[in-house]
């Protein structure tokens, strides 16, 4: 009954928010602090890139602006901007060169150790950013990428580590459409290819996003057309790729869709691995640092061979298309990408697909965004699965819409801390029943971070064995989600966890 009454409660305030008034819904479930005024410097500690290969990042610092940033041992080559916190510059000589980050503002100063590893290895850490395809589909312009930089910026986003802002298909021409926009020459002469009208100027628009310190990233697939029915790379691999590095691209979604028409005999032992190989030994040829993304939706084992052709690979099929049984979507492609946590490490991650809370649009129907139906502790949830497991933490809702909730599950800096954590481990599930589940992932201090999980619709007590972690002692446990230290514990915690709901805690 207490619990009926609690459920009530919660439902309510859910119920009436979500039809009128999107803006402030689920204000009151909100568990992150806010960030201080004074700065405080967040995001990876480790960021790789190639020997000439120039960088752009921006120093992830929440705080009130103005903040002056600098840095010390700056390697040559490298400057920052202090105004916005940006490196740039290029590195010629392989090696790992550590820099102290100084942000300061007026109510007080912070620094922090950051390595550049100057090699062969992009994404060190899982990539953050947006995509478009959830929210925007067959509707995406070149002024909606851009003002979703502009709002990667003013919602605070990228102060928490976002910085990949990312289309999805659609930016290039249809076969057979009626719209003029997008019918027209696929490819030029040279075979180079040509931009929908949507798009009238692609490294406009990366140049747009770098100018904020942001990267940019784009779709293609290996076949004749994409998903969508839009120019594909098939027989263009080597000039695609010169293209989108030439237009300053830096982030590359390579989706199979299509390439089944193409791809031969399954029999054939390359047939998974020949359209990712191909291209990414030209990406691998550009002077330009292009983060790969394997679409494939876990064909042929891709985790097996994903690290040798690219940086991070989809597992499963599309989370936006995953059917809602007793529970939402993303706990069983959270399951199914769980499975595979051996095989992610620095530079090779699992992806089980995107971040879709805020305002999304229903993948079916392709159609405008709606407030999410997931409730507040379900997002949490998520947020927590895919912090634990180091996926590729790309938010795919609406930009323009983001909501005080959203952003507070999305923009924790102990949570973000775990996804990015430089050891690079993948949760493991260590426990799995039909009211719960426990995830655990080893952190690089030592510390180990875990997820208590209830599935079940009541209140649930959840227990784990600290001395079956290999913890014995008194060890500090810390509630991520509320930055708050609960208590020393020897042996053995519980606590009580909402129906949907996760106590997200790392133990020290
Ligand atoms: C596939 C992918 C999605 C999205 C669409 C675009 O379904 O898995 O993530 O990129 O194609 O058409």
């Amino acid at each position: 009954m207490k619990y009926l009454l609690l459920l009530l409660l919660l439902a309510i305030p859910v119920m009436g928010i979500a039809q009128n008034n999107p803006e402030s819904k689920y204000d009151e479930f909100i568990l992150t602090p806010e960030p201080p005024v004074s700065p405080r410097i967040t995001g990876p500690v480790l960021y790789g890139l190639r020997p000439g290969s120039p960088l752009i990042f921006r120093i992830p610092c929440s705080g009130e602006r103005p903040i002056k940033f600098t840095a010390k041992n700056l390697p040559e080559g490298i400057t920052i901007d202090e105004e916005n916190g940006i490196l740039t510059g290029t590195i010629n000589n392989p090696g790992s060169y550590p820099i102290t980050l100084k942000a300061k503002n007026k109510s007080g100063s912070v620094s922090r150790k950051f390595t550049l590893e100057v090699g062969n290895k992009l994404a060190l850490t899982p990539p953050m950013g947006w995509n478009s395809w959830y929210i925007h589909y067959d509707r995406i312009s070149d002024k909606t990428m851009r003002e979703a930089a502009d709002q990667m910026i003013a919602s605070g986003m990228v102060d928490f580590g976002y910085q990949y802002v990312n289309i999805d298909d659609c930016w290039m021409m249809k076969l057979k459409s009626k719209d003029p926009d997008i019918n027209g020459k696929r490819r030029d002469e040279q075979g180079v290819i040509i931009p929908n009208k949507r798009f009238p100027d692609m490294k406009g628009m990366a140049d747009y996003i770098h100018a904020k310190g942001l990267k940019a990233g784009l779709y293609i697939s290996p076949g004749q057309h994409t998903c969508a029915g839009y120019e594909g790379s098939y027989k263009h691999e080597a000039l695609d790729a010169k293209t989108f590095a030439d237009w300053g691209y830096d982030f590359l979604k390579y989706d199979w869709c299509s390439y089944t028409k193409v791809a031969g005999k399954k029999s054939d032992p390359d047939y998974f691995t020949r359209p990712y190989s191909l291209i990414w030994n030209e990406l691998k040829n550009q002077n330009r640092d292009i983060v790969f993304n394997l679409c494939q939706y876990g064909m042929g084992d891709v985790w097996e061979w994903g690290s040798e052709h690219g940086n991070c690979w989809r597992t499963t099929g599309d989370l936006g298309l995953e059917q809602r049984n007793n529970l939402p979507g993303f706990y069983s492609i959270g399951f199914s990408n769980a499975r595979h946590a051996e095989y992610a490490q620095p530079g090779a991650w699992n992806d089980p697909d995107y971040i879709l809370i805020g305002w999304v649009g229903n993948a079916n129907k392709m159609a405008e965004g709606t407030p999410t139906d997931l409730t507040p502790w379900e997002q949490y949830s998520y947020m927590s699965m895919w912090s634990l497991m180091a996926a590729p933490l790309i938010f795919s809702g609406d930009m323009a819409k983001l909501d005080k909730f959203t952003l507070n599950v999305l923009c924790n800096h102990e949570v973000i801390e775990v996804n990015q954590d430089p050891l690079g481990k993948q949760a493991i599930l260590l426990e799995k029943t039909e009211q719960k589940f426990v995830m655990m992932k080893p952190m690089h201090d030592g510390s180990i971070s875990v997820g208590l999980f209830n599935t079940g619709n009541e209140v649930n007590e959840i227990s784990i064995s600290l001395s079956g972690l290999g913890l014995y002692g008194k060890k500090r446990v810390r509630d991520l989600w509320r930055q708050k230290d609960i208590g020393k514990f020897a042996d053995k915690f519980t606590t009580e966890v909402q129906p949907h709901g996760v106590a997200l805690i790392r133990i020290y």
